[in-house]
Parts: structure tokens; sequence; C-alpha cells
């Protein structure tokens, strides 16, 4: 019997809409949510303030085990994210600030320094777990793992809309492009590459809007782990 606190796991690739599902069921659960893209990401972006090439794999695990984040969530379900202190904003998602995390996440010294640090989230009452290896190798023992697709167009184009409407700057040529650029590289890395857990409940959203995805996903959990949430 596994006595540690229950975690979900969401894993897919970039733009499936996992980080609206993940914030949107930590909030309903009220659990701690893992957002480990973020950590990817941070760590590109640390690695870049420090000069130093992407590919230099040594220099770039040693900034990610050292590296000083917080994640402080607001009462809106949205999370503030520092870095050495300093509040990061939107240079966090910015589809560079995405690519740059894509090559140093195929690193495995990167990803061995993050290991025990995306563990550690695992807290009472409960985690969801956002990423692409969740389910596969930071929580093998998750209580359930989710996993969810979408074609690389609609991917695209959801984040097309989504950069629109925080009024950044997007071509949906370049981010068809770009999708399925970081979509082989995560997936062809030889360290946990995307892929769905054995045991993982695969879900295709092309066609669905998120309420549809969000009420798939609460069955499930109310199902799994036994508990009643009323969606
Ligand atoms: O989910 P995201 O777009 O914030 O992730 C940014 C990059 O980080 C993504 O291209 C692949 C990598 N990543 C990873 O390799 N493993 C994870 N668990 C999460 C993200």
């Amino acid at each position: 019997m596994n006595n540690q606190a229950p975690v979900v796991t969401v894993d897919g690739p970039s733009g499936v809409g996992k980080g609206t599902l993940c914030q949107w069921l930590a909030m309903r659960l009220g659990w701690r949510l893992l957002d480990s893209g973020a950590l990817y990401r941070l760590t590109a972006l640390a690695a870049l303030r420090r000069n130093l090439a992407l590919q230099d794999e040594t220099r770039v695990a040693m900034v990610a085990a050292e590296l000083d984040v917080q994640f402080i969530p607001n009462t809106e379900g949205a999370t503030q994210v520092t870095l050495d202190g300093v509040e990061i904003g939107a240079a966090l998602r910015s589809e560079t600030t995405g690519n740059a995390a894509s090559q140093v996440a195929a690193l495995p010294t990167v990803r061995a320094a993050l290991l025990q640090r995306q563990r550690n989230f695992r807290q009472a009452p409960g985690l969801i777990a956002d990423g692409r290896d969740m389910g596969t190798v930071v929580f093998p023992d998750a209580d359930l793992k989710l996993f969810l697709t979408a074609s690389a167009d609609e991917r695209a184009d959801r984040r097309y809309k989504q950069l629109i409407e925080k009024g950044m700057d997007a071509n949906l040529a370049v981010l068809i492009k770009e999708i399925a650029e970081r979509d082989a590289r995560d997936a062809q890395r030889t360290v946990a590459p995307l892929k769905p857990a054995v045991d993982a409940e695969i879900l295709d959203t092309t066609q669905l809007d998120i309420a549809e995805v969000c009420a798939w996903a609460l069955a499930l959990v109310n199902q799994r782990l036994r508990i009643r949430v009323i969606p």
C-alpha cells in the first residue's frame, strides 16, 4: 500500500492544453501543482543569462541543480514565478524560451538534476503533475496517469489564439513548424522521451473543448481515487 500523498500525472505534447487542465484540477481538488515544463524553461533562461551554450551539458546541469526558483500561487489559480528572487513574467512562456527548454531537456544530466526537486512537490493533500515524463519517469507509481494528444495543426492554432489573446506576436506558419520540431525533439530524445505510460488513460482532444477535457479527467479522478468531487 502506497502511503505517499496521491499524485495524478498529466503528460502530452506542447500546446495540448495540459496547463489549463492541470490548473483547473489543482484548484478543484485543492492540491499542489507541479509545472515541470517551467523547471526546464527556468533552467534554459538561467543558462542563457549566464551566457552558457545550451549544449554545455555539465554547466547547464549545474545551473539546474542550483536553480533558485519559487512558485507562488495566487488565489485565482495563477502562479507567480521567480528566478534568483526576481519575477520572470512573460519571458517564461515565450516560444523562444520553450524551444530553449526543449534543448536543455534533451540532456540526461539536466533531467537527473531536476528529478528530486520534482518529486519533492508530492505533498499532502495531493499533487497534479504536468509534463512529458511525469507518468513514465518522475512518478511511475502515480495513482492516475493521464495523457493528452491533439493534432499538431490544432495545437499550433490553440497556441496562436493564446498568444494573440495575451497581446503577444504570433505567426501561425512559424508556430506549426516550431511545434513539429519540438514534438520531434521531445519524442526522439534518448532519455525520458515523450510517450504515454503503459497504464495511462489517453484522450485525443483535437475535437474537444477544455470543459469536455476537464470533465473526462475529473470523472477518472473520482473513479480511481475514490474521492467525490462534483463537476
Ligand atoms: O510544457 P512546456 O511547454 O512548458 O515544456 C517546455 C519544454 O520542456 C518541452 O519542449 C519539453 C521539456 N519538458 C520535458 O522534457 N519534460 C517535462 N516533464 C516537461 C517539459
